[in-house]
Formats: C-alpha cells, sequence, structure tokens
C-alpha cells in the first residue's frame, strides 16, 4: 500500500485569495451598481511590449521552417539568454558573473519553491515575517519546518524575522543561526526594501555562519534609490553564501509568459561539493527547459528598445504607486513601500485588524486590497495595494479612500 508525502498534510489551508475572491463576488452580488476597484493580486496589467511581441511572432515563425526549428533547449537555457542576463544584469553592475553561472528557468516561484531540494532536511530555515508564502510551503512539503502552531500561525523549525515599522522593515539577525535564508528586497508584501550596505551585513552575517542566502531579487527593476543592492552578488563575498533568483514577471509583464532564473555561483561549495553542480544536476533531471520562443523574448527585453520600454512600464506602475502612497498619506495614513517596489504597506487605522479593514474598504470605498495577516503574523494590523492596475482606477480608489 503505497504512502503519501504526509508533509502535505501538515499544510494549513490557503484561505488568502479564496476569502478574498468569496467576500468580493457576495458585495458585487448583493451590490450589482457597485463599481469594485480591484488593487489586491500581485498580477500585471499592461500588454507585453513591442520587442517582446516581435522577437515571439519572429521566433514562432523560425518554428514553422524545418530548417530553424528547435526542439528541446540546452538544459540550462540558450546562450543567447544567459549571455544577454550576464552582461546586462551582471557585468553591467560590476558583478562577477558568468554564463554557466545561470539557470534559465519557467519562473522565480517554481525555483524559490525547488532550490530547497539541495539541502538536507535538518536545516533550519529562516524567512521574514510577513513572507512571500512559497518559501516557507515548500519546505514545510520537504518536512523541513516541524508542527504548524494555529494560535501563533507559526511552523515549530521555522526561524522568523519579523520586520514591521517597529525596526524600519530592516530584518534582525535572529538568536538562534539558521542554515538557510530566505531573503526577498524589495519586498513582497512590505514594498520596502534593505540598503546595499545593509545587505552586505546580512553576506558577512551568512559567511561568518555558513548559511546560505536565498535571495529574491523578483522586485529589482523598481528600486529607484541608488544605496539600493540591484543584485546580492554587489556585495563583496556574496559568491560563497548566496543564490539569487530572478523573474521576468514584474519587469517585462511575463506573468503569464514564464520566464526567469537563477543564479548559482561556483565558488558556492558545502565543503567541496559545488551546488552550482548540483543545481545544474537537477536542472537537468527534472526540467526541459524554458521554450525557445519564450527565451527568445526574454532576450528582446535586453535590447535597448527593450530596456526603454521595461522603464517605461515599470515607470507606469511607479507612477501608480506614487499616487497611491501620496493619496494615503494625504488621508492620513500611516504608509510604507512604494518607492523601490509596487506595494504599498500601510497600517489600518485606530488598531482594525488586516481582515477588518478589509471589509472595511470593500464596503465603504469597494476597493480591494490584501489583508497583511495573509503573509504572516507579523503582517496582522498592515494592509497591503498594488500598483499593477492602472493609473485611472489607482486615481479613482484613492479618492474614494479620501472621501472616508
Ligand atoms: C517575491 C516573489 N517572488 C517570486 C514571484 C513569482 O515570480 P514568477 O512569476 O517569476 O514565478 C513573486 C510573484 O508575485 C513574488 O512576489
Amino acid at each position: 500500500m503505497y504512502k503519501i508525502n504526509a508533509n502535505y498534510q501538515k499544510l494549513p489551508g490557503s484561505y488568502l485569495f479564496s476569502t478574498i475572491a468569496k467576500k468580493v463576488a457576495a458585495f458585487q452580488e448583493a451590490n450589482p451598481e457597485k463599481e469594485i476597484i480591484r488593487l489586491g493580486i500581485g498580477d500585471v496589467t499592461k500588454p507585453l511590449s513591442k520587442s517582446v511581441i516581435d522577437a515571439l511572432h519572429k521566433s514562432v515563425d523560425e518554428m514553422a521552417d524545418a530548417a530553424t526549428f528547435r526542439g528541446y533547449a540546452p538544459d540550462l537555457g540558450y546562450d543567447f539568454l544567459r549571455n544577454a542576463i550576464c552582461e546586462n544584469d551582471y557585468k553591467k553592475r560590476g558583478c562577477d558573473i558568468s554564463p554557466d553561472e545561470i539557470f534559465v528557468s519557467d519562473g522565480a516561484k517554481s525555483d524559490s519553491g525547488n532550490i530547497q531540494e539541495l539541502f538536507a532536511e535538518d536545516n533550519k530555515i529562516a524567512v521574514c515575517d510577513p513572507v512571500y508564502p512559497v518559501y516557507v510551503d515548500s519546505n514545510v512539503m520537504s518536512g523541513r519546518c516541524g508542527t504548524y502552531d494555529m494560535n501563533s500561525e507559526k511552523w515549530s523549525d521555522i526561524i522568523y524575522m519579523p520586520t514591521t515599522s517597529e525596526n524600519g522593515f530592516v530584518p534582525e539577525f535572529p538568536k538562534e543561526t539558521p542554515d538557510i535564508i530566505y531573503l526577498c528586497f524589495p519586498n513582497n508584501p512590505t514594498g520596502t526594501t534593505i540598503t546595499k550596505s545593509q545587505l552586505q551585513e546580512w553576506v558577512d552575517y551568512a559567511n561568518k555562519n555558513g548559511c546560505v542566502i536565498i535571495y529574491d531579487a523578483a522586485y529589482e527593476a523598481y528600486i529607484s534609490e541608488d544605496d539600493v543592492a540591484h543584485s546580492i552578488y554587489e556585495c563583496e563575498g556574496a559568491r560563497t553564501c548566496a543564490i539569487e533568483i530572478r523573474s521576468f514577471s514584474k519587469n517585462a509583464g511575463f506573468t503569464g509568459v514564464r520566464l526567469g532564473f537563477t543564479v548559482v555561483p561556483k565558488d558556492l561549495k558545502c565543503g567541496d561539493v559545488s551546488l552550482r553542480d548540483m543545481w545544474a544536476r537537477r536542472h537537468g533531471t527534472k526540467f526541459n527547459g524554458a521554450p525557445y520562443i519564450i527565451q527568445r523574448a526574454g532576450e528582446a527585453i535586453y535590447s535597448e528598445a527593450g530596456q526603454r520600454e521595461v522603464r517605461e512600464m515599470v515607470g507606469y506602475y511607479m507612477n501608480n504607486a506614487k499616487t497611491i502612497r501620496s493619496g494615503l498619506e494625504e488621508a492620513g495614513y500611516e504608509v510604507y513601500g512604494g518607492v523601490n517596489a509596487p506595494y504599498i504597506w500601510l497600517k489600518t487605522p485606530n488598531n482594525m485588524t488586516s481582515w477588518e479593514f478589509f471589509d472595511y474598504l470593500l464596503e465603504n470605498a469597494n476597493v480591494v486590497g490584501t489583508p497583511g495577516s495573509g503573509f504572516g503574523p507579523s503582517g496582522e494590523h498592515y494592509f497591503r495595494l498594488t500598483a499593477f492596475g492602472t493609473l485611472e482606477n489607482s486615481e479613482k480608489a484613492l479618492e474614494r479612500i479620501k472621501k472616508l
């Protein structure tokens, strides 16, 4: 008789977005005349840019011709894309990364969920709280997190590093030394980030204590301030302690197209075992590559026109972020994020819980956001609005909120 992976049974239900959807549907049914503005889910709304569409059309045509048809992609990704990534995302920023340390994938979600396979089951992980849920849940599935306590909403074997307004959303070094540290900057959900020198401290900490940092830089394109690192490899010593995960979703609108990559430097070694070689082996065994046409589309964002289009797209969303942030400030809210990330993180007024504020905003302003408590216990009394809507809707939502 077969047995299941019982770790899956330990996972509490993921009710966040389904509860939001149910509440919104019920409200709409009861109030069919109300126009609801959705600033909840972190999906993009702008279409793919011209350079990307042109590259897609061209590569689709290549697939129709026996002379240019491509089958399985190389395990690590096509050279044209890995060279473009290496040159533009790393060499231009002074980072010492080579193309054979870059692994092209179908996105940052899969990579951030799969990367834990490289590590032993008894490794202890540390995460920021609140957090992008994939890091925790993927480790739970592998039996690495102990038991879940419904009251504290915490796993017994995870080290939580609260990031709240009290510590300026900068995680502090935990009392107990972790083995694997997940960091995501600029951050989802808080929309805040840390400076390059603060990140350097984490790199030094990891090297000193024999930890590995899994660095999720999915929102790198939204950085607007000079003292923020676009890559962890801008920090000295990161090659011996850090893995970086990137995505084409938020900079180029590839959420439905699917493309990302992970960097595992050759200097990252556990004893004399290379993590880069382990990831190459895993990739070769379990992944058959992102599609050729999608990798060509990804390459297109690195052309001069492509880079301009990325800046325009990011600029559009960041203008929404500014509109939301300044509107909330005018309305008297305590607001964070929205400067280096497309998320605005606000403190709920009058000590409302995150879900109380969700209902209040839906019923009185007909605006949908995401309750902060859905991202971890330290997210309670916070609320996330995203800048991924249209400018018109962002403005309209803020007009309504100001009138409350
Ligand atoms: C922090 C973070 N990492 C990764 C992802 C997923 O990126 P992708 O679309 O490349 O899977 C998201 C998506 O919202 C995210 O917020």
